[in-house]
């Protein structure tokens, strides 16, 4: 087996007296695309910090492309590239002008780099907008801009923090693409997320991040099977949630729920099935019913 493209061993890291990150542990292979998954304040960006040299673990160690992030951070810099920093985007410029400035700093040639920055704006449905002032572009378009320059120069580790936040659902599919084709294409993709669904779709692997531990690390299926499978759920006609009830996913599990939740006995009331959710995933793994809910920014005396 090669070496692994990220390697991670006993990380740790805290602000002032608050521990955020605790003996984090894990590897990424090469041109794989692994999703650390977490709730609001789990831990995810102070993770993508220290990988991507912007902060120093207290604790540990961590290497990228073969280089340690603390001992050789110039070294890391050079092999990848972190989305997320729209402080590099001039509001004055086009977003053609954007793309194609950051591509003649990246070292391509005029023409290369105008063909790139009219290939991304068409990736991330910018076409439209190539030729408007990146000051008249809304939210959205920023963040589409803003992942489309880190696709200028394809870099050997790509880390991406929850790119899909905030991003329409269209947005969101087209991006799984183009993520999915640099990881096809070599480029080991690191990101972040708070979807269980998006971890679902796009990664080979998934680290799942609780108040700065490493709970659970596996490939979707696995982690879903470590959570159980369907729930069928019995709703009033209003809404309201009236009983549940677990299933293993099987037909003959799925019809002794819905025997046990006894539909009939309520006029009106609907039958739904509820896949797995994250809240799932932490009930499941910290007996917490969702790591959104931890206090993670109390002091440990
Ligand atoms: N610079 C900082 N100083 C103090 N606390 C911080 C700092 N950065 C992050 N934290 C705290 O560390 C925890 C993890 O934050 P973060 O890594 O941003 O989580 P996530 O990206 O998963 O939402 C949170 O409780 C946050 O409040
Ligand atoms: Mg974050």
């Amino acid at each position: 087996m090669s070496a692994p493209a990220i390697s991670v061993r006993g990380l740790g890291k805290s602000f002032g007296r608050t521990p955020v990150l605790d003996d984090l542990e894990f590897a990424v292979q090469p041109g794989e695309i692994f999703a650390l998954l977490g709730a609001n304040g789990a831990g995810k960006t102070t993770t993508i910090s220290i990988l991507t040299t912007l902060q120093r673990p207290d604790a540990g160690t961590a290497t990228v492309a073969g280089f340690d992030v603390a001992r050789e951070p110039d070294a890391v810099r050079r092999r990848i590239a972190l989305t997320g920093q729209s402080a590099a985007v001039d509001d004055m410029l086009t977003g053609l002008e954007n793309l194609v400035m950051l591509g003649r700093l990246s070292g391509l040639k005029p023409r290369s780099a105008r063909r790139r920055a009219v290939e991304l704006l068409e990736r991330f449905a910018l076409t439209d907008a190539a030729s408007r002032p990146v000051r008249t572009y809304s939210g959205g378009m920023r963040r589409r801009l803003d992942l489309a320059l880190s696709f200028v120069v394809v870099p050997e580790v790509l880390f991406l923090d929850e790119p899909t936040t905030g991003v329409d659902p269209r947005s969101r599919r087209d991006l799984w693409d183009v993520i999915r084709s640099l990881a096809g294409a070599g480029t080991t993709v690191f990101l972040t997320t708070q979807y269980l669904e998006e971890a679902d779709q796009l990664a080979d692997r998934v680290a799942l991040l609780d108040a700065g531990r490493v709970v659970a690390t596996g490939t979707p299926a696995e982690l879903k099977a470590l959570v159980g499978t369907d729930t069928v759920v019995l709703t009033s006609p209003g809404g309201e949630v009236l009983r549940e009830v677990p299933t293993d996913g099987s037909v003959a599990s799925v019809r002794a729920a819905i025997d046990q939740l006894g539909a009939d006995d309520e006029p009106g009331a609907e039958l739904t099935l509820r896949r797995p959710t994250l809240d799932d995933v932490f009930l499941s793994l910290t007996g917490t019913a969702s790591a959104a809910t931890a206090d993670t920014t109390k002091e440990y005396a």
